[in-house]
């Protein structure tokens, strides 16, 4: 299967726009979709950890220390020169790992909070990643997931992430350039906000080309998701739906099993 390389977009994002400000918006977010100011020394795993800049949040909002993990060794490279950028000798590192991977997995240890946002419908295998996620949450820890939404349009960019991946640079270019027109007038229309406004610390840009290109590619209704985690032995605390209907909704599970 041709992969999109996450990485390659996430250095680009970093190099470019990975400050103090998005890093403070990032933390802003971080905070309210877990209801909690600070994280009061927990552990913290991050999965799919990207640019790393929520990790580095979860740092700065009290976390004793925090492991970032993505298969992407470039997104390991960006988080890395991110966190000595912004916050040198923090407890934070980053490590290769795959979520498909059980026991590497396993070999991570157990967090009270584990966030994986955005990550584990690009695996290939989302069920088996959310699995081996979701077992490395302590009892009484927090699981937070984002996943795209299923919409009737979705096996349509299934293809669309598809094609882009098998065509050369410059038609990826194009699309990209394409595509950014159609999403700022689809989001504008659907939210009334300015689309170029990014939350989460993200940017317009980037955030095209991670959507157009980001294939593997998966998707699923909140209840699909909800009913999978519960048979883990987790209760749904909150579910925030996707602002638009191919956006990720976004949930905060309590593993309430032991
Ligand atoms: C859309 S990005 C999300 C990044 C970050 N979580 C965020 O919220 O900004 C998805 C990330 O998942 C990573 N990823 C894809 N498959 C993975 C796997 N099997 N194991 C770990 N990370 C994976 C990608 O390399 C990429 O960095």
């Amino acid at each position: 299967m041709r992969s999109f390389d996450f990485g390659k977009n996430w250095q680009a994002f970093s190099a470019d726009h990975v400050d103090e400000r998005r890093i403070a918006v990032a933390t802003r977010s971080l905070q309210d979709l877990l209801g909690r100011e600070d994280l009061g020394g927990a552990s913290v795993l991050d999965v799919g950890c990207g640019s790393g800049i929520f990790a580095i949040a979860a740092h700065r909002i009290g976390a004793d220390h925090v492991l970032g993990v993505d298969i992407n060794p470039r997104s390991i490279n960006a988080s890395e020169q991110n966190l000595a950028r912004l916050t040198p000798d923090a407890p934070v590192t980053f490590r290769l790992a795959s979520a498909l991977d059980r026991t590497a997995m396993d070999g991570l240890g157990m967090f009270d909070l584990v966030y994986a946002w955005g990550s584990l419908h690009h695996t290939g295998a989302m069920y088996t990643a959310i699995t081996n996620t979701a077992r490395l949450v302590t009892p009484g820890g927090t699981l937070v997931l984002a996943i795209y939404n299923r919409h009737i349009t979705s096996p349509v960019w299934r293809s669309i992430k598809w094609f882009y991946n098998r065509v050369p640079w410059p038609v990826q270019r194009l699309m990209a350039i394409i595509f950014a027109g159609i999403i700022y007038l689809a989001k504008l229309a659907v939210t009334r906000r300015n689309p170029l406004e990014k939350e989460r610390g993200m940017d317009f840009w980037y955030d095209v080309i991670d959507w157009v290109g980001g294939y593997p590619y998966e998707y699923a209704t909140p209840t699909e998701i909800e009913r999978f985690v519960a048979r883990l032995g987790f209760t749904l605390r909150r579910l925030v739906p996707a602002q638009v209907p191919t956006g990720c909704n976004e949930f905060v599970f309590e593993q309430t099993s032991a």
